[in-house]
Parts: C-alpha cells; sequence; structure tokens
C-alpha cells in the first residue's frame, strides 16, 4: 500500500507544520478562461475569476446551480488543464467518516496482532496504529498526495448536516487529524470544488470556508459556443437553432428544464438523425430527448407549434 519513503515523507508532514502555498497555477483570469476552453470547458467570466481566485487565496469553491449547467465537468476540466489527478468524493445520505476520510484496516491489524502474540502489548499497538495500517479515502488521499491534486466533493448537499462537519477541517486547514496517529497536513493545497444542487441549505461553517460560485443555465452565445465544441459535425446554423429553441422552452413553467447536457444530447441526435435545420415537427418528434416529463414536452410541443404559426 504505502511505500517506506512514502512513510518517511509523510511522517514529515506531520511535523513540519503548515503546507507551503505553491506556485500560482493561472496568470490571469483570462488565462483561466482560455486554458478551460483549451480543454473544451467554456467558461464565462465568472467562472474564470471564482477559479482564478480560489487557486490565489487558496480556497475551496463551492458551487451550486441547477442540474447539467456544469459544475462536475468544472472541477474535471480544472484537472485536465492543471495535469492534476483528480480525486472525488461522491457524496450520499449515509456517507460516513469510513467512506470519506480513512478507516483501519481491521484485518491487518488482526493479522499483526496474531503474528505478534509474544510482543509486548504497546508496541504491537504502536505498530497497528500507524500508516501501514491505515486505508486512505478520497479526503485523506488528496491531503497526502504529493502530486497536484484536484479535490472534487460532488454533490455535498445529499450528506446529512452533522456528516458536512467532517470536511470542515480539510477546507480551512488542508489537514486531517487521526487521533491515534496525528495531523496530516497537505504538502501541497489541493484545488478543491464542492457541488451542490441546492437541495438543501448547507451549514453556515461550510459556506463560510468557501468561495461560491452559482452556475445557471449559459447565455445564448456561450450555449452556442458549448454545442459547437461538443458536438462534432454540427454546423453552426444547427447550433444556433438548437441554442435558441432550448432557450425560449427555458422561459417556459416545465417541471424540469432543459439542462445543457441534455442540449447537448439533442444536438447530437439531430446529427445523428441527419437534420439540417429543425422545424416544428422534427423538434416536437425529439422533445424526449431534452425534457424529461410528458406533460413539460405537451407543454414544449404546443409553443414550438405556436411559435411556427407565428412565423
Ligand atoms: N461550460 C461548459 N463547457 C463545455 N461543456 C459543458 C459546459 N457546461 C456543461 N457542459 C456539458 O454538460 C455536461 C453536464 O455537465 P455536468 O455533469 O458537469 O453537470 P452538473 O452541473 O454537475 O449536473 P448535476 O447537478 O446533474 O450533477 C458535461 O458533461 C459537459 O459535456
Ligand atoms: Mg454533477
Amino acid at each position: 500500500m504505502t511505500s517506506p519513503a512514502n512513510v518517511a515523507r509523510e511522517n514529515d508532514t506531520i511535523t513540519t507544520g503548515f503546507p507551503v502555498a505553491g506556485e500560482p497555477r493561472f496568470e490571469s483570469i483570462d488565462a483561466v478562461r482560455q486554458g478551460l476552453a483549451s480543454v473544451d470547458y467554456l467558461a464565462d467570466e465568472g467562472i474564470a475569476g471564482v477559479v482564478y481566485l480560489a487557486d490565489r487565496l487558496a480556497k475551496p469553491v463551492l458551487v451550486e446551480g441547477p442540474a447539467g449547467t456544469g459544475k462536475t465537468e468544472l472541477a474535471k476540466s480544472v484537472a485536465r488543464l492543471t495535469g492534476s489527478r483528480l480525486i472525488r468524493l461522491q457524496c450520499y445520505e449515509g456517507l460516513d467518516e469510513s467512506k470519506a476520510l480513512y478507516e483501519w484496516n481491521y484485518k491487518k491489524q488482526l493479522l499483526r496482532i496474531q503474528a505478534g502474540a509474544d510482543q509486548a502489548w504497546q508496541e504491537l499497538e504502536e505498530d497497528i496504529f500507524s500508516e501501514e495500517f491505515l486505508l486512505a479515502r478520497p479526503l485523506l488521499e488528496a491531503i497526502r498526495s504529493p502530486d497536484p491534486v484536484v479535490l472534487l466533493i460532488d454533490e455535498v448537499d445529499r450528506v446529512e448536516l452533522e456528516t458536512e462537519a467532517l470536511l470542515l477541517e480539510i477546507l480551512s486547514e488542508y489537514q486531517v487529524s487521526i487521533p491515534e496517529l496525528g495531523t496530516v497536513r497537505a504538502t501541497q493545497i489541493p484545488l478543491v470544488f464542492l457541488t451542490s444542487n441546492n437541495t438543501r441549505e448547507l451549514s453556515e461553517a461550510l459556506k463560510r470556508r468557501c468561495l461560491y460560485l452559482h452556475i445557471d443555465y449559459p447565455q445564448l452565445d456561450r450555449e452556442r459556443a458549448i454545442i459547437e465544441t461538443r458536438v462534432p459535425g454540427i454546423s453552426a446554423a444547427l447550433a444556433d437553432q438548437v441554442a435558441r429553441i432550448v432557450r425560449s422552452l427555458r422561459t417556459l413553467e416545465l417541471k424540469k428544464l432543459p439542462s445543457v447536457s441534455e442540449t447537448l444530447d439533442w444536438a447530437r441526435t439531430l446529427v445523428v438523425l441527419g437534420v439540417e435545420s429543425i422545424d416544428a415537427e422534427r423538434a416536437r418528434e425529439t422533445l424526449n430527448i431534452l425534457l424529461k416529463y410528458q406533460t413539460d414536452i405537451d407543454r414544449a410541443a404546443k409553443e414550438l407549434a405556436g411559435v411556427e404559426r407565428t412565423d
């Protein structure tokens, strides 16, 4: 599991105090925007600005917004851009310390105790609560990684309020306290992204530690550019039509508004079907790709028919 060299270095980090902030990763906000575009993530000024500041201030970013607007993809893209390893903690109800932070390897500890039956207990105890017997879960793994890391704590609103507390030490001090072992501090400060669909209010304590970024549905120009970037073979004219129709559908009172990922699915479908220009008929036939409730599909179909009549 852990190499001897690694153990030595980790023990050093336990004693050497605060992590030293690394070199800035980005020159400017514009460099972030261009860099993200080079890995096919089209950010607006607001998104790029927060990523830039997160690096400079060594602060985690809490990304909120509707489903499918590029929250998770942002963290992945920043990892690609900076050549960092992406470590992801997918949150869910019931997530606990042993799955998020670390857990002792009980089986291995038992074997060690059996093998050392004639050893003094104190000696054994010191041994079985050492690095060798620790199973690092994503948060600890991100903290003690010697290589650059982007830590993605995805869908943090799914964990219970009490579980959020597990994150606080990492988010403010980039360290993990292990009672039997000591405090493991980061050797390099990872870029941390937390995403939330806002299904419940997050604690003040968590919010205070983070920069806040709201990612909403993109403006027309950006969505059109996202379609052109992510859907190979689409014409500029069709991308424009798709972006406009989706935009108009988002003004309707729907149960679930179409997200960017659904826009992309729709655009890909149209390309596969060889559609060069969408009319209301074509749009209606494929609305099930874009919308996921029958009532929404009916409402959108009515709207599209109306648009065609007034055209
Ligand atoms: N700005 C963007 N540039 C390029 N692609 C994007 C952008 N925003 C969204 N996408 C596309 O939309 C897809 C969905 O994004 P993502 O999975 O990050 O959404 P999300 O906000 O995390 O949604 P959820 O809340 O459902 O998890 C991505 O795979 C990507 O293809
Ligand atoms: Mg997501």
